[in-house]
Order: C-alpha cells, then structure tokens, then sequence
C-alpha cells in the first residue's frame, strides 16, 4: 500500500478497506471459502509509518518500494500517492509483476494513461482503478432505475458537485494546497472528469463529445503553511457532453460554489416517463403521471410546492462503503479470477475526457471523443506517440 499514510490512502483504502476487511475475516470467495489480507504499508517517513503500523497492528512496513516488489509474498501493489508521483511507481510494479490496484487518475496526461494501460495488458498483470462514485447509494440506485426501464427514453442529465472550498488566508483551506497549482497536477477537471466519464459511460452510455469552459475565479489562495501563492489550476469546469444515445449531459464542477442542494452531489435525470434526482445517498423520483403541469405567470406567486410532488426510492439492500466493495471485487479478481472492469483502460479514457475537456476550454471548441483502444502488439518505448486527435 504505496502512499498508505495520505489523505485517500490511509482513510478510505487502509482504515475503512483493508483493515475493515481483515477484521471481518477476509473476502469471501464464490466457494464460500475465505481468502484473508495482509498490508504491507509503503511511504517516505518511517516514523509515520512505524506509527500508522503501531495503531493498527499492522506488522510490516517499510521505505523501500523496490524490496517490498522484488518480494513475492506481497501479490498486489496498491498506489495512493500524489497523481504526479503515481506513473513512475506503477510501471515499477508491472515491472515486478504485480497485480495492481490504485487510485485515479492514474497518470497525469492521457498519453502515459494509455500507456500504463499497454503496459500492463502486455505483461499479463491484473489491473483496476478506483470508481468509487459508482458504488454510492444514491447512484446504485440511480443506476437500478435506469436497468428497471424507469425513465422511458433519457433525454438529459443535470449534474452539480461542488462546495466552497476556503481561500486559506482568514479560514484554513479543507482540500491540499497541490490541488489549485496547475503545475503539481492540480485543477477541478483532472480532478472531476476521469470520475465523470466512468459514471456517465456505466450508468448512461459512453462519452461521445465535449464542450468545456474552465475558470480559475479564485486567483491567489493560501498554503498550509498560510503562505499566499498563485492559484494556476482550474477552480471550476462546466462542462457539454454527448452521450451515446443521444443524452445530453451538463455537469458543472466546483470548488467555488455555495451550496444549496441536499447533497454535495446530485444529479437530475429526465425521461420520457419519468424523473430522478440522485444525490451520494439519497434518491427521489417523479414518474410522467405524477408530473405537475406548472403555468408560466409572472404576475402570480407560484405557491405549488414543487418538492413535495418527488418520492424517495427507499433503501432496499445494505450499502457498504463504495471503496471496501471494490476493494474485495478487485481482490476476488486477482485470487479466483472474478469480473472487474474497471481497469487501466477505463481510467485512461477518464483522462481521454479531461484532457480533451482542457483543450476544449483553451480553444473554445466541441471535441469528439475517440474510441479508445490497446494495439495488439506490445508497445516498444520507442514506439509510443500517443497524441490527441
Ligand atoms: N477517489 C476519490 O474520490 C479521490 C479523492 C481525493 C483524491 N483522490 C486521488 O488520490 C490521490 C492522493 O490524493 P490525497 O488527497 O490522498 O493526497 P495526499 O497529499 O493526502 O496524499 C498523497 C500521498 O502521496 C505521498 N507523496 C507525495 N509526494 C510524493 C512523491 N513525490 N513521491 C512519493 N510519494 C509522494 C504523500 O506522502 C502521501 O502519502 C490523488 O491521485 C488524488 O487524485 C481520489
């Protein structure tokens, strides 16, 4: 677990993953039979490890990335590191061998995206990216709405994410300071868009174009350290796309936006026979036959209480954390050879979407999506130039 003791790495994937899954005894595999995990946790700084490892009962740790993938006990390598750091590592586990697992996006620029995806198909080794939106309550049941035939034709999707994130001079800033520098891999849309694209393409239909315009509002910001720097990266993208089938999706991402919403996500989704809106939990729905049929008067007060015509689609199974669930998915992949889609090659076609989102803003311009795909022969490192279309 390379990065164990960051924000994403140490919470999400070792405290509520990994050892979540120790303690219940292991994954369960298709026989019944149970297949247990043991982290080996990888960083920088001893001493921060010594004392993840301490608090945990965690036994092994250590500084030297290339001894723990030259040691055939440890089967997956798991990357958690800053994005920039992230191409480097992972090419040492293919290297290795590894079965690999990490978090998105998994390389700054499409063109290495893609080639770890080569990479990795060439050398036989079993890969997956973190998609954990997708396994949210309120977008699994999002999700089971469309595959029920609810919505009739989907005409559009709304989306809306985003909060106020502080400026880090008068009130500390609650997201690293690398996020608002262009030149650390910061930015909302290398953030946003790899998360939007696998959401879109498994809920709706694939990304077939984009129109994005970009913005940096807040143009100097704060560092940890309270020091003032210049804000390079985009603060906020909104963002056109087409989506197979002709859906029409807007998706307008922010970190300078107040919220007014139930939920830091949400998204609206209109059909032909009927509505959602789907947040990280919740779900409600308004079917054609239950649909208002509003008057524009602007001489009258509208009292009809819109909010009062929607219904919550109840929780019908139990939601476990989304990162744990795909944790014990990938792990069943590696040991018994389980489905698992979500690999490098989803996770460059995220970057497909964000990078051609960015030259979309800087030109002005809609862009087709391409279909992405691995060449049949293995990649040579000479014979890799991967540019945009
Ligand atoms: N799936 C999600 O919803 C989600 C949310 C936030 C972040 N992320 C992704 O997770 C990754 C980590 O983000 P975070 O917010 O946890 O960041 P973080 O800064 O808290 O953690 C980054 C980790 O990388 C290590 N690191 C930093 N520079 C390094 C270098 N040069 N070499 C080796 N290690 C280095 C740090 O010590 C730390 O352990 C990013 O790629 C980010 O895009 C995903």
């Amino acid at each position: 677990m390379n990065g164990a003791s960051g924000r994403m790495g140490y919470r999400q994937h070792l405290v509520r993953s990994i050892l979540a899954i120790r303690e219940q005894g292991g994954v369960v595999l298709s026989d019944g039979s149970r297949v247990q995990v043991e982290p080996l946790l990888v960083g920088r700084d001893e001493a921060k490890l010594a004392r993840i490892a301490a608090q945990h009962g965690i036994e092994h740790y250590t500084t030297n990335l290339d001894e723990a993938l030259a040691d055939p006990r440890w089967e997956i390598y798991a990357d958690f590191l800053v994005t920039s750091a992230r191409s480097a590592a992972i090419k040492k586990a293919i290297a290795a061998g590894k079965a690999i697992y990490t978090e998105k996006p998994t390389a700054e620029t499409y063109a290495d995206a893609l080639e770890l995806a080569q990479l990795a198909t060439d050398a036989g080794v079993k890969n997956g990216v973190v998609h954990d939106k997708l396994y949210l309550p309120g977008l699994r049941k999002l999700k089971r709405l469309v595959d029920s035939g609810f919505f009739g034709r989907i005409l559009s999707v709304r989306g809306e994410f985003g909060y106020w994130v502080f400026e880090g001079d008068w009130h500390p800033a609650q997201r690293p300071s690398w996020n608002y520098r262009a030149e650390d891999g910061g930015g909302i849309t290398v953030d946003m868009f790899p998360h939007w694209n696998y959401v879109l393409e498994n809920i709706f239909g694939s990304v077939k174009s984009v129109y994005a315009q970009t913005a940096t509002h807040i143009p100097q910001r704060s560092d940890e350290q309270g020091r003032p720097y210049k804000a390079t990266a985009d603060d906020a993208a909104y963002g056109i796309f087409e989506l197979e089938g002709g859906i029409i999706a807007q998706l307008n991402s922010s970190w300078t936006v107040r919220v007014h919403r139930d939920e830091l996500v949400e998204f609206q989704v209109d059909g032909t026979h009927g509505s959602a809106v789907a947040g990280l939990f919740g779900c409600e729905i308004q079917p054609r036959n239950a649909t208002p049929k509003p008057v524009w008067n602007p001489d009258l007060e509208d009292t009809h209480d819109y909010d009062a015509d929607w219904m919550q689609v109840p929780n019908t199974e139990e939601f476990e954390n989304g990162f744990k669930v795909q944790w014990e998915q990938f792990i069943r992949h590696v040991v018994e050879d389980a489905p698992h889609e979500y690999d490098f090659l989803s996770g460059a076609r995220g970057m497909l979407l964000a990078e051609t989102a960015l030259k979309s803003a800087r030109e002005g311009r809609k862009f087709e999506i391409p279909t992405v795909s691995l060449a049949e022969e293995p990649l040579t490192t000479d014979a890799h130039e991967l540019t945009l279309s």
